[in-house]
């Protein structure tokens, strides 16, 4: 596992986007695994900023959603889909055809599922963009959610709601339910990028990366797949082991972008 401890939260962005940028240079068509939340919001603007400059082109990407709310409207602004257009599709002109996401609204949810499970492994992810939740989960995997789990409808934690509240306009509370790939799922991409800022992950990312493989701490099943990195502003990196929490400095003496 890579862990890359940035110098703020804008230098984890950037280096997000080089991670993307890299990919997305070196191979076309390219299967690129995105989450959606706050986290992720500065480096899609930093990707759109690099489309737009021509850096990075986006336009033999297929974009693939790890979840989405159960019982929105369509055309809710704080459904993950219309998130993703709004902060990628949009800005980017790329065809809305080429974003791929479990919908939440057709009348056989478990259909649904089995179908976005195919088509997530037929396209064998390239590069999987995650984030993670205070209590741990991935996607929307919450804790006690199996590892080899695949696409299905999951209760979403109180903790979840009340931390995703803050997403949604004042008083109203987020779903109960949503659509979500499997940790299962998550861990057949090829590579795994996780992103976390603040200081309100520095306990999940501590027990993800150090502490022990425990389905009551979902981001742990990390530790199970061979190519992951790890991006993190300082806050976020608190509670990591000392080494492993002074990368930029031990790096910079090394040459080196990241503490291994
Ligand atoms: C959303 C998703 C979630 C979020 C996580 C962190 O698609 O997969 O696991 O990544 O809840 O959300 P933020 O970034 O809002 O703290």
């Amino acid at each position: 596992m890579n862990i890359f401890v940035a110098p703020d939260r804008t230098a984890a962005a950037l280096r997000t986007a080089d991670l993307v940028e890299q990919l997305v240079n070196a191979t076309a068509p390219t299967a690129l695994g995105i989450a959606t939340g706050e986290t992720m919001e500065a480096p899609l603007a930093e990707i759109v900023r690099r489309h737009r400059r021509g850096t990075l082109n986006l336009a033999s990407t297929e974009v693939y959603l790890l979840d989405e709310y159960i019982g929105l409207q369509p055309d809710d602004p704080c459904s993950f889909a219309n998130t993703v257009n709004r902060l990628l599709v949009e800005p980017t002109g790329i065809s809305p055809g080429a974003v791929h996401g479990p919908d939440p609204h057709t009348l056989n949810l478990y259909a649904e599922c089995a179908g976005y499970e195919r088509r997530v492994r037929a396209a064998r992810i390239q590069l999987q963009l995650l984030g993670i939740g205070t209590n741990g989960h991935i996607a929307f995997n919450e804790p006690g959610s199996s590892f080899a789990s695949s696409t299905r409808v999951v209760r979403l934690s109180e903790q979840t709601r009340s931390d995703n509240a803050r997403s949604f306009p004042d008083g109203a509370q987020p779903p109960a339910a949503a659509i979500t790939q499997g940790i299962g799922t998550i861990l057949m991409a090829r590579e795994l990028l996780l992103v976390a800022c603040g200081q309100q992950k520095a306990q999940s990312v501590a027990r993800a990366v150090e502490g022990p493989v425990t389905r009551s701490l979902p981001a742990s099943a990390l530790q199970l797949h061979p190519n992951v990195t790890v991006v993190l502003d300082p806050p976020a990196a608190a509670l990591l082991a000392d080494d492993a929490r002074q990368p930029c400095r031990r790096n910079r003496e090394e040459g080196k972008d990241f503490y291994q």
